[in-house]
């Protein structure tokens, strides 16, 4: 390859610092070499709230306490290499027209993903796009298909696949103690946005035209991801959907409503599913609910046809261990240093490193180099999330294979129509 890879960061989201986390700690672990070359915000002046400390309008504090990567801390471009400044853009065919980048990172709401997506493919320039992947099945298998076409990558930025327990789950599933899924369930009920909040305070989380959905689509991928990684390919979906607020809202501290949003999306979800290899489970969540959030203890649990894991915690008959100290025990150092080069564990440097290392070797000429997470996985996980709000519409159980192929489209039709998405894409 010519150089460090060249990337481009379009939205100067609240998910930014997170990524920037990430790709720190493979710089400083020498994992891969890359410059940030461009940054798209709405404005220029937007973008410089990301280039070098001091220079734009101050950090926004961050929108919920904890682990969560929407909180993680304000970062900066300057932060990852002192030897490049990003060059700041109002929008997408401004950057692809300067000729800056090589790939481009998209950060943008969801509604935005296919047309900068197959803006920057169209210009040759490789795509890793927050999940979920695209507003609609039609709209993401378009930017698939042009991916495909051109010989580019397209991958998602999933975490899920990276994560340390959803590869124990997997290893104990597909190798070890635990064996074929027989049920699974994920999820919970409430969230630290109920009962009432404008989630991550991003209006267009709860408009159907920029999100897609409400939390089946939001969150709905990420479950279907770890359901995919660890159990296989969602054969079928059956579930119910409700709005229970209506609107919605910031407040100040005093508890005044400082904004609001109305809601033409789901706030909650239960969906059942069916493996293609046979097992079952379910899956639920809400951005409702008045008192506590409660969730599946570990967020997850497998029972297998040789055992159960909930999280990283394997059950046995005398109590539970870690996954991790069982798969350690039986798994060889290369497996373990594949899975977390020099111990990087963080899940958006090792999407990121993949997306890195996919590009280097489609330049190096592997034409079918994929990412672990590539943009038809994302398709597939899209399809099974949309499978939830099809079910919904349609009262009946629907196949991912009628969503992907658009034999169930009765939910998505109005999102299409916005989009001018007149044909199938792939
Ligand atoms: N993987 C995860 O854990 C995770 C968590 C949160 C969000 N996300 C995803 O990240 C994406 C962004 O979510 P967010 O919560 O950070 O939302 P956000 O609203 O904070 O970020 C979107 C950004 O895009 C900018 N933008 C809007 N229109 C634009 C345009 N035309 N050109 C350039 N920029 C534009 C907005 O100003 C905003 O800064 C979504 O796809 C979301 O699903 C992923």
């Amino acid at each position: 390859m010519a150089g460090p890879l060249r990337i481009g960061v379009v939205g100067m989201a609240r998910i930014l610092p997170s990524h920037l986390r990430g790709w720190k700690a493979l710089l400083d672990a020498g994992l891969c070499d890359f410059r940030v070359t461009a940054l798209v915000g709405r404005s220029p002046e937007g973008a410089l709230s990301f280039r070098r400390r001091g220079e734009g309008p101050p950090p926004r504090p961050p929108v919920m306490p904890g682990g969560d990567p929407l909180a993680a801390p304000h970062m900066y471009v300057s932060d990852l290499h002192g030897d490049t400044l990003p060059e700041c853009y109002a929008d997408v065919p401004a950057m692809l027209a300067a000729g800056a980048v090589d790939a481009a990172v998209l950060l943008t709401p969801v509604g935005l993903h296919h047309g900068q997506a197959l803006a920057c493919l169209s210009a040759g320039v490789h795509v890793l796009c927050e999940k979920p992947l695209a507003v609609s099945v039609r709209a993401g298998a378009a930017m698939v298909a042009e991916a495909e076409r051109r010989g580019l990558v397209l991958g998602l930025a999933e975490g899920v696949r990276y994560d340390a327990s959803v590869r124990l789950q997997r290893w104990a599933v597909e190798s070890g103690p635990v064996g074929p899924v027989e049920m699974m369930a994920l999820g919970g009920l409430a969230s630290y946005w109920a009962p009432d909040r404008i989630v991550a305070e991003t209006p267009w989380r709860h408009r159907k035209v920029e999100a897609g959905g409400g939390p089946a689509i939001d969150i709905g991928v990420h479950q279907f991801a770890h359901v995919r990684a660890v159990a296989g390919e969602v054969r079928e979906v059956s579930a119910v959907t409700a709005r229970v607020a209506a609107e919605r809202f910031t407040r100040d501290a005093a508890g005044a409503v400082v904004a609001a949003v109305a809601c033409d999306v789901e706030d909650v979800y239960h969906a059942a599913f069916r493996l293609e290899g046979g097992g079952t489970g379910q899956l639920s969540f809400s951005w409702c609910g008045r008192g506590p959030a409660s969730f599946w203890p570990g967020g997850s649990v497998v029972y297998g046809a040789r055992g159960m894991c909930r999280g990283g915690r394997l059950a046995l008959p005398d109590g539970e261990v870690l996954l991790e100290e069982r798969a350690r025990a039986e798994l060889g150092a290369d497996v373990w240093e594949r899975w977390f080069p020099r111990g990087v564990r963080d899940t958006k440097g090792l999407q990121f490193l993949d997306f890195v290392r996919t590009v280097e070797r489609r330049r190096g000429g592997d034409r079918g180099a994929q990412m672990e997470a590539s943009g038809r996985e994302g398709l597939h996980e899209l399809a099974a999330a949309f499978a939830i709000l099809e079910s919904a519409a349609a009262g009946r159980a629907v196949t991912l294979q009628e969503v992907l192929h658009g034999r169930a489209r009765t939910y998505q039709r109005e999102i299409d129509e916005h989009w001018g998405l007149t044909a199938p894409g792939a």
